[in-house]
Formats: C-alpha cells, sequence, structure tokens
C-alpha cells in the first residue's frame, strides 16, 4: 500500500488527492491513509495535509547522497560516512579520531545532537544538516577562536548563496535568520597534554533547512531556512557549499576578507547585549569585532574584551 499510495501522490505532485478518495480506494479507513502518509514523511517524502482537501506531494524524498556530494568538493577533505541514525556526529568523530584529516560524517537524524554550554541540537529525521569534520592542524597555534568565526561565515555564505535571505551571524557562531537561530556550530579539540599541540579538532554544523515545527521551548529562538522562505533545495547542495567555503577560507585563514565577511554580517555590531564573563553578567554595546574574533563591548564607557563565553542580544 505504502508503494501505491506514494505513486498515487507521485502521479498527482503539487495537487490535492482527497483522502476520503484514498481510502475508498484501498479499502481501509482514512487514519489508515494517514498513518502511511506519516510513514512517507518520516521517510523524507513533503507531504501537505488539509481538512476537506485530503493530500498533496510537495517535494520527493531529499536523500543525502554522498557519491553526489563527494564528487563536488574539494580534495581537502578525505572520506564521507553516512548514518540514517546516529547519536552526535561529533561523539562519532570523537571516538574514531584516528580516521584521516577531512573525514566527514554526515546523518539524517541525531538522538543526542549537542550543542555549545550542554545544551541539546534539536536535530530532526530529514529535516536539517548534521555533520562533522575532522581536522588535524598542523599549525599548532591554530586560533580556534577565529576558526570558530570562519566557520560561520563559510555556512552564512553558503546559506545566501541559495536563498534570498538575510541570515546574519551572532557572536560567536550562530547563524540567525530574522534574530531565530538556523544554525550552530561546535568546534570541539584535543590537545596533546606535553606539547600543548592540537591532536585533532572537530567541526560540528547543524543546520535547520527545510520547513519545519519547532517544540514549544524553542519555537520562539529557532527556525529553519525554508520556513522563512519557500524555496526548497537539497540538502546535498548547501552541504557542498558549506564544505567548499570552509575548505577555501580554512586554507585562507589570515585573508583579511573573511573576517571583513564576518563582520558585515554580524547581527551585533551596534547593538545592546548581555554578557557573561567569570558567571558575572552586565550589559553593554558591541562596538568591534577585531580580526582575533574578539568581542569589544563598551559597558559604561570601560571597553570590555571577551574572547570566549555567552551573550544575548537584548
Ligand atoms: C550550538 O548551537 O551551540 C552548536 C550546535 C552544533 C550542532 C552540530 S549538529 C552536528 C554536530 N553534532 C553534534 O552533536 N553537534 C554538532
Amino acid at each position: 500500500m505504502r508503494n501505491k499510495l506514494l505513486k498515487i501522490l507521485q502521479e498527482n505532485k503539487n495537487e490535492f488527492v482527497n483522502g476520503n478518495e484514498l481510502a475508498k480506494l484501498f479499502d481501509v479507513s482514512k487514519m489508515a491513509i494517514s498513518k502511511q502518509v506519516k510513514n512517507l514523511r518520516n521517510d523524507g517524502y513533503i507531504i501537505e495535509s488539509k481538512p476537506n482537501k485530503g493530500y498533496r506531494l510537495l517535494h520527493n524524498k531529499d536523500s543525502i547522497d554522498i557519491d553526489y556530494i563527494s564528487s563536488k568538493i574539494d580534495t581537502f577533505y578525505s572520506n564521507i560516512e553516512f548514518f540514517k541514525t546516529i547519536d552526535s556526529t561529533n561523539n562519532y568523530l570523537k571516538i574514531n579520531n584516528q580516521l584521516k584529516q577531512g573525514h566527514i560524517v554526515i546523518a539524517d537524524n541525531q538522538s543526542e545532537g549537542r550543542g555549545r554550554s550542554n545544551r541539546k541540537f534539536f536535530s530532526p529525521l530529514n529535516s536539517g544538516i548534521y555533520l562533522s569534520i575532522l581536522l588535524k592542524p598542523k599549525d599548532s597555534v591554530l586560533n580556534l577562536l577565529k576558526l570558530t568565526s570562519l566557520t560561520a561565515v563559510a555556512v552564512n555564505e553558503a546559506i545566501k548563496e541559495h536563498y534570498p535571505v538575510n541570515s546574519q551571524i551572532k557572536w560567536v557562531n550562530d547563524i540567525l535568520i530574522d534574530n531565530k537561530k538556523v544554525s550552530g556550530i561546535l568546534l570541539e579539540a584535543s590537545l596533546e597534554m606535553n606539547t600543548a599541540n592540537l591532536e585533532y579538532l572537530i567541526i560540528g554544523i547543524g543546520i535547520n533547512v527545510h520547513k519545519q515545527k519547532f517544540p514549544d521551548d524553542l519555537k520562539e529562538i529557532a527556525t529553519s531556512i525554508e520556513n522563512n522562505c519557500d524555496l526548497y533545495i537539497s540538502r546535498n547542495e548547501l552541504i557542498v557549499s558549506v564544505l567548499n567555503n570552509l575548505s577555501e577560507i580554512y586554507n585562507d585563514m589570515n585573508n583579511s576578507i573573511y573576517m571583513d565577511k564576518y563582520r558585515n554580517n554580524s547581527a551585533i555590531i551596534n547593538k545592546k547585549i548581555e554578557y557573561t564573563i567569570n558567571n558575572k553578567t552586565s550589559n553593554g554595546i558591541v562596538v568591534k569585532i577585531d580580526n582575533m574574533g574578539h568581542l569589544h563591548i563598551n559597558d559604561n564607557n570601560e571597553i570590555i574584551i571577551m574572547n570566549s563565553g555567552e551573550i544575548k542580544m537584548i
């Protein structure tokens, strides 16, 4: 029944197919049809339903296509692994940190997607990009804060390449549309104890792509790209852009154009923020983000420089 139902919806793509008629055709209840539609949605098909009108297929499945991605990305990267479901792509690379420089892990769904400060990253099936990259930087003095900022530039540029949205970067590396988060980035590094050199680095990127209903605790602060515009683009295209932007920036990190792009797309320059340093919270205006990615805040005419921590826009 699943395949036959899918075929009918595909033959009538973008048109509503009446639920009662489908139930009659298959000689089942309307409930049984709704259950099959739910299964198809879980599989990645975008099917709209409207009372009295029925169901219409808007988009076929947006499957992650590793061969396509591999054929389009820079040789900087090595292998790509794909998981339908995983706890966290960052966790996977932490455990498998002996893999080669440039190893990429992509998942359709994460059960334990992680954000900064032990927060969770909502990672529903087929709807977003959940991707991590393993790097083995040769440069022992790699500026991690700068790389964190520049990863945000890579993601933000990729979003703008494909969608007509005004996405902006919130320090350090959240991407916002209309002040709601569409993407989060989590960098994790391991240091060699004796030399303090970087042993490996994991860049984890999460992007909310397709139209999505967010749970109550997130709906005021999170959004997806397609909740903000009427385009539907395959996740594969966005992944290719993110990866190619990132390798280009990583190989040319000291080029000032990237920090300029960061500043030009900042959501917080000249804005009032709440910041927390050493458990002390205060307010100020962001006056500058320097070339190292440090934040300069004017707090009652005193300039505070932040190089890590959390801020809130107020
Ligand atoms: C944040 O919002 O603070 C960062 C979110 C980072 C989410 C990505 S999704 C892929 C990778 N795996 C994880 O568990 N987290 C990162």
